[in-house]
């Protein structure tokens, strides 16, 4: 196909158009197709693919079936008090209260968990939460996830549309209408017409050099909904997974599971100290233990004893292992050392039960890095792993400001506050993945009449050939993307600072006029080089967005962690930091009060103390 405009582009129409076919999009458009009207799912890759069959260690419910004293009211104390009280407290209750209900849906749709002795969905430890409380299969349960809600979905009817693209969101008046898209494999336009868009595209790792994020994470889904009206909230918070690969090079930043300090692994320096116990913060040193023998106890069960340290919260374990390397106590390739082997001096059968939990880390580690996590200990590093801002929606249905368009699951803001726990967002996804599937189509049945003016669509395609007829010598994306990447990584990393914060936006601003400019050779077929010149605007829009909330929290809270302002200020306890496109074009950035708590709530937050 010629690298020119094609008008003839196909048109199709649906009542709701789910953007995103990971956890949160497929349950979106399950509930979405349950109520009979005609549902679209859009994915950037093929079905199954989605990023969510990364999330290994698995989904956050309190089902108390290893400590009955758990409870939606526990879980909900434990995300508030995770996210520093920044949470919509609505999202944070209806997570704590529906994820049981969702999981057991899971599990009659046809997931396998693994099992307690008694035949009941197991639960594992994981950092921040008081009681064992992720479901899980072995260390692949997103994959188990993606597997079972595929398998039920292909069954409702829904239209899938693979390797597609979106460019522009399409809007009648101030409502949604619709989206514009290209097909990655021909380069074919498509327009698609909904009176109801569900966004569910993930995150945007991909704005770092070192993320266990997958390729498809671009910010797709928080800039266009941005250029489309919609307010962004709370994107400062950027969680750095302290658990990452670090070595081999090409492997840097793939996850290591926090699945298996749940099972009992430990952190070390390169003197061999333990040095986790150095610094338990005031607010957690009730719950964590404060030695090495009870902390072991607690993976292995025992209610009376306290979280061993590698379980607090991942913003401080990322922090205390960035302090080893910088006081020269790290490991060769500048990283920490992760050792479940080490298990073997209490278990007698360590080897067989960490291939049977860790199925994964130990191919993984095998196959990538040549070395047996059963026998060595694994050398880890912090990654990129999740943004907890993203589109503000309503905590009920999930709708954004714009109306008729919704937002679910990472791409969302709200349920996490200033940071996430692990196991929280899988049980995210299909809780609000529901949610938003449910009232998306309410909306579509009530609202069904959009028009396009066919103008929107003309604009967006001559924006995306435009590479094609620049001179040859112009700037290549790939330099444009890794530009990006290197700054956001050194500047708005995880210990941040005034002026490199200030760097970064000069860079971004610098970034933005080559990214308007850059040259794509070849023609619209396969072309990766085209597909990455059009993942730059949504990179630079999220960067952009993460670089001034940073620079505007004057303060240090869950994952944003600044250097010169290193205490939490009760003053910027109280608001959530908004960005809206103002009508200039540029970020305009706002204080949005948190509404208050309501008394029932409040309660179960003191109860929990
Ligand atoms: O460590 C992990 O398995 C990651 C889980 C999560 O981010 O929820």
């Amino acid at each position: 196909m010629a690298a020119s405009s094609d008008s003839t582009f196909e048109t199709v129409e649906h009542d709701v158009l789910v953007i995103g076919a990971g956890g949160a999009g497929l349950r979106a458009a399950i509930e979405a197709a349950g109520t009979g009207v005609r549902v679209g799912l859009i994915t950037k890759s093929l079905l199954g693919k989605a990023h969510t069959v990364m999330a290994e260690g698995g989904m956050a419910a309190a089902m108390g079936n290893v400590d009955d004293r758990d409870s939606w009211r526990v879980h909900f104390a434990d995300t508030m008090r995770g996210g520093q009280y920044l949470n919509n407290w609505r999202m944070a209750e209806l997570h704590a209260k529906e994820a049981p209900d969702r999981v057991k849906e899971l599990e009659a749709w046809g997931a396998l968990f693994d099992r307690t002795p008694d035949g009941r969905i197991l639960q594992r430890n994981f950092g921040g939460h008081r009681y064992p409380r992720l479901a899980h299969t072995g260390d692949r349960t997103g994959l188990e996830m993606i597997r079972t809600l595929q398998d039920h979905g292909v069954h409702q009817g829904i239209d899938v549309h693979m390797e597609v693209t979106v460019l522009t969101l399409l809007k009648d008046g101030d409502r949604i209408a619709g989206a514009f898209a290209y097909d990655r494999d021909r380069g074919h336009f498509k327009l698609f017409k909904a009176p109801a868009v569900v966004m569910a595209t993930g995150g945007i790792g991909r704005a770092y050099k070192i993320t266990s994020n997958s390729w498809e994470y671009t910010g797709d889904g928080q800039s266009l909904a941005y250029h489309a009206g919609a307010a962004l909230q709370d994107m400062e918070f950027v969680q750095f997974h302290p658990t990452g690969m670090i070595w081999p090079p090409s492997v840097r930043g793939i996850l290591v599971t926090e699945g298996v300090r749940g099972e009992g692994g430990i952190l070390k320096n390169s003197e061999g100290k333990r040095f986790m116990f150095d610094n338990i913060p005031e607010n957690y040193k009730s719950s964590t233990a404060d030695n090495p023998e009870e902390g072991w106890k607690y993976t292995q069960g025992d209610k009376n004893s306290r979280r061993p340290p590698e379980l607090l919260t991942r913003d401080h374990v990322a922090r205390m292992i960035n302090i080893e390397v910088k006081a020269g106590r790290g490991s060769p390739h500048g990283g920490a050392f992760l050792d479940i082997a080490w298990i073997k001096e209490r278990l007698p059968n360590a080897e067989a039960h960490i291939k049977r939990k860790l199925p994964s880390m130990y191919h993984q580690f095998m196959q990538l890095a040549n070395m047996d996590i059963t026998k060595q200990p694994m050398e880890i590093g912090p990654t990129t792993h999740y943004v907890m801002g993203g589109v503000r929606v309503d905590g009920d249905t999930q709708m954004t400001t714009v109306p008729g368009l919704f937002a679910c699951g990472e791409v969302a803001a709200g349920l996490h506050g200033a940071n996430r726990l692990g196991g929280n967002s899988l049980s995210d996804l299909i809780v609000f993945g529901k949610r938003a599937g449910e009232f998306a189509a309410k909306f579509a049945k009530e609202n069904p009449k959009v028009t396009i003016d066919p103008k929107q669509a003309a604009a967006a395609e001559a924006a995306a050939i435009a590479p094609f007829a620049r001179a040859a010598n112009a700037d290549g994306p790939y330099q444009v993307q890794e530009a990006l990447q290197d700054s956001m990584q050194a500047n708005v990393g995880i210990v941040r600072l005034q002026d490199e914060m200030e760097t970064a936006l000069a860079t971004i601003q610098g970034l933005k006029k080559k990214a308007a400019n850059v040259a794509v050779l070849g023609n619209r077929e396969y072309n990766p080089g085209w597909h990455t010149a059009l993942d730059l605007p949504n990179l630079l829009t999220v960067s952009e967005a993460i670089t001034r909330c940073a620079i505007e929290r004057k303060e240090s809270r869950g994952g944003h962690f600044r250097d010169d302002y290193p205490e939490k200020d009760p003053a910027f306890g109280s608001f959530n930091l908004l960005i809206t496109k103002g009508t200039d074009g540029e970020m305009q950035l706002t204080r949005q009060p948190i509404p208050e708590m309501p008394a029932h709530l409040k309660e179960v937050v003191e109860e929990n103390k």
